[in-house]
């Protein structure tokens, strides 16, 4: 219907029948996380500008340009969320959680601000449900977090994903790499996009996940980077693809996957799928060792992921078939006093966990019925002024089938013994 106002561009109202497999996905994900021992946390909507700029990158697009940002009337500038590992890492920090014993897994389900170029998948304002590991150096870490999000993806039953991984190496080793890049793309200044002319020397890792046509043909004859990681990030790597093999979860190495957030060493992976179009990543992360430290707090190894909801309810969303819980019983009544008393009846329903409906509406007991139909409540009841004179009503099951005389004084104890037999 036309109103006068609308949800705003790139933005996503969900409605009752959208929250059903919300719901549904949002306890998966509840399950998962506590299977593989994690605890949910959750912080602000939004926080200092300077904590994104500092975790994030300031040579990140999400930085310069897609961050909703405002000064409050004391002049703090401040920013709507844009990711959620800075957040958390500035809140476990803060309570000082990372002090206690590691260690420490939590879990997130928040709604996060990018002011991107709306379309199908990409949103000014989306969903994920993301974990952060803090304490682990070995790549033990990395694989419990993909196999976490594995089994999570694999329980909603999301078809056709590929699972790819790369390392970006340490501090040390990125330098080298970084400038093979740099010289390699010179070569083609000219003829790469306008984008990717600012990352050549804002954030060179970033010309190798460009999607523009222009820039394909270079990318394919760029430097690999595992060609250039150390030692130590080359064992790494190698120990979590021993742990994916064993584990048999399949993975492709894929030297492209530099991920957009500046914060990132070694692992870096995604979980991509082929139904989604040009927005094809459904979840993101990797391990981020230097950041804790970064923000004050000392060096603490941390890995983790986030996981797209919006993108994942796109895929999903026809293809699970879940049910509202039905009302176990509605409770009619044809006149105020009737009312009063249905409303009584329907308090100790509920205090008992029966789902009871009654008429808010004022209407003719055949409309009452028809609602009742429509609601498909199992059982129904009207309460007049001939029932409160026996003060015992009948109650029948919609299909027909059983009808029982409750009495109204114990209306609630009776009824759930009938549900119960
Ligand atoms: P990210 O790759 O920026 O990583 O986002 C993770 C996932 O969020 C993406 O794979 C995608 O499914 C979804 N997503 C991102 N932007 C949008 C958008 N505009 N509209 C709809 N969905 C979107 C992070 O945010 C990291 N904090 C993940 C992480 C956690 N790394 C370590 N720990």
């Amino acid at each position: 219907m036309k109103t006068i106002y609308s949800a705003p561009r790139g933005t996503n109202d969900i409605l009752p029948e959208d929250y059903k497999i919300w719901q549904y996905i949002i306890d998966i994900a509840i399950e998962n996380s506590e299977k593989f021992g994690f605890f949910r946390m959750q912080t602000p909507t939004f926080e200092n500008i300077e904590l994104f700029k500092r975790s994030v990158g300031d040579g990140t697009d999400i930085v310069q340009k897609e961050m909703f940002s405002f000064k409050d009337s004391k002049g703090r500038h401040l920013a709507l969320r844009p990711e959620g590992t800075a957040a958390i890492v500035r809140a476990t920090i803060q309570h000082g959680l990372l002090n206690s014993s590691l260690p420490l897994k939590i879990f997130y389900i928040m709604n996060f601000f990018r002011n991107e170029r709306p379309q199908t998948g990409r949103y000014k304002e989306f969903y994920q449900f993301g974990v952060e590991l803090f304490g682990a150096y070995s790549a033990i870490a990395e694989f419990e977090i993909i196999s976490l999000a594995y089994s999570f993806l694999n329980e909603l039953n999301v078809k056709d994903t590929n699972l790819n991984i790369n390392s970006i190496g340490c501090q040390d080793c990125r330098k080298n790499y970084v400038y093979s890049l740099t010289k390699y793309f010179e070569k083609y200044k000219e003829k790469i996009c306008e984008n990717c002319k600012n990352r050549l020397y804002n954030n060179p890792l970033r010309l190798l996940d460009c999607k523009e046509k222009q820039c394909e043909e270079f990318k394919l004859n760029a430097p690999n980077i595992l060609n250039y990681v150390c030692a130590d990030c080359k064992t790494h790597f190698n120990t979590l693809c021993n742990f994916l093999n064993l584990n048999n979860i399949p993975y492709s190495v894929n030297p492209y996957i530099v991920r957009g957030l500046d914060y990132y060493t070694k692992t870096v992976f995604e979980f991509v799928t082929n139904n989604l179009g040009a927005q094809n990543a459904i979840c993101g992360g990797g391990r981020y060792d230097d950041l804790i430290q970064k923000l004050g707090a000392p060096s603490t190894p941390a890995v983790g992921f986030g996981v797209g909801l919006n993108r994942l309810i796109l895929l999903l969303k026809n293809k699970i078939k879940i049910n509202y819980k039905i009302p176990h019983i509605y409770v009619g009544a044809t006149d105020e006093e009737a009312l009063y008393k249905a409303s009584v009846i329907a308090t100790n329903l509920r205090a008992r966990n029966i789902i009871t409906q009654t008429d808010l509406m004022s209407r003719s007991v055949k409309s009452q019925m028809k609602y009742a139909n429509r609601i498909k409540a199992m059982f129904s009841c009207i309460i007049g002024k001939n029932e409160l004179t026996k003060n015992s009503v009948n109650v029948k099951s919609m299909s027909g089938e059983e009808n029982f005389n409750i009495s109204i004084q114990n209306f609630a104890e009776e009824f759930e013994r009938i549900l119960k037999n």
